[in-house]
């Protein structure tokens, strides 16, 4: 198989021993390259690119918007999310997914299913790209309610209005999803925050978590964000940020090949990897 990634910067991308391992498994042959392109010069660079001989190709920043243009078909989510990270290449066609938010639920449905019943009650954090997917993913779950509370009150509005499940949806401040924090079961951190620098930095304070929580974060670089470390110490039950990772690249491979993946017999050496 042929494969690869397009984006700007992807030097330090996971992507290829990700897919590499996934191929071992399926006992395929080919490769996994990156395709680094100049933002300045995509639309020239991706022209070229649809001559070559490529099975599928994932997207990353900043082009998962970009790309859409150059698509003949816009599949599942993709369209409502608005952003594409999975292409896959046919008889000259593309065929353009998203596969990051059901990536997301896919692996927290398998670690946690206790989690994902009619009762629970959901609060997403942030309303960037990356929350994009996951609401989208998330909304079609059937659950009680969920909420996206966000620094910029009008993208989470407009967040919000992405999909046709809103009866239970609603919009929030942080202070307000800080004050009332204890009605939610599972909390969603899907913010920038816990990348940067300074580690004690988080987008709500979580005071008034119950112990018997679920609380994630996307981050997967540092593994423990003060924000899961925080959810742990308060009992609270945790999810790292490298299994969305993980299991977006799990779907994106059985878009391309058509067989399924067990992601789990490499996410321990994965951990060790990020880590
Ligand atoms: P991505 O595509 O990775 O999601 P993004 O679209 O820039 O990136 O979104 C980043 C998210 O992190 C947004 O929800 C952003 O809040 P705003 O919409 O208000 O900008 C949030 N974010 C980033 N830095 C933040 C900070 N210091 N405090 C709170 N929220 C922050």
């Amino acid at each position: 198989m042929k494969l690869g990634l397009i984006g700007h910067p992807i030097q330090h991308s996971l992507s290829p021993w990700i897919h590499e391992q996934f191929i071992k498994q399926v006992g395929g042959t080919g490769g996994y390259q990156l395709f680094e392109m100049n933002p300045a010069t995509f639309d020239q660079e991706i022209r070229q690119f649809k001559s070559c001989q490529i099975d599928g190709f994932n997207v990353t920043i900043p082009f998962k918007e970009r790309i859409i243009p150059f698509l003949d078909f816009i599949e599942g989510d993709a369209a409502t999310i608005g952003a594409v990270n999975t292409v896959v290449a046919k008889n000259g066609k593309w065929y353009g997914y998203n596969t990051d938010g059901q990536g997301f639920v896919q692996a927290l449905k398998k670690s946690y299913p206790q989690f994902f019943h009619a009762g629970a009650a959901v609060l997403l954090l942030g309303a960037g790209g990356a929350c994009r997917g996951i609401y989208a993913a998330l909304a079609k779950e059937g659950f009680k309610k969920i909420t996206i509370a966000n620094r910029t009150i009008q993208r989470a509005e407009e967040l919000a209005s992405i999909t046709n499940h809103t009866e239970n949806v609603s919009v929030v401040s942080y202070l307000e999803a800080e004050r009332t924090l204890q009605d939610y079961t599972i909390i969603i951190n899907t913010t920038s925050v816990g990348m940067q620098p300074d580690v004690s930095n988080q987008a709500i304070s979580l005071t008034n978590l119950q112990d018997c929580a679920l609380v994630c974060d996307i981050v997967y670089r540092p593994f423990w964000t003060s924000f899961l470390h925080q959810a742990k110490s308060r009992g609270a039950s945790v999810h790292h940020g490298h299994e969305m990772l993980l299991y977006q690249g799990k779907i994106a491979f059985e878009l391309w090949s058509g067989v399924t993946i067990d992601a789990d017999l490499i996410l321990p050496l994965f951990e060790r990897k990020i880590q």
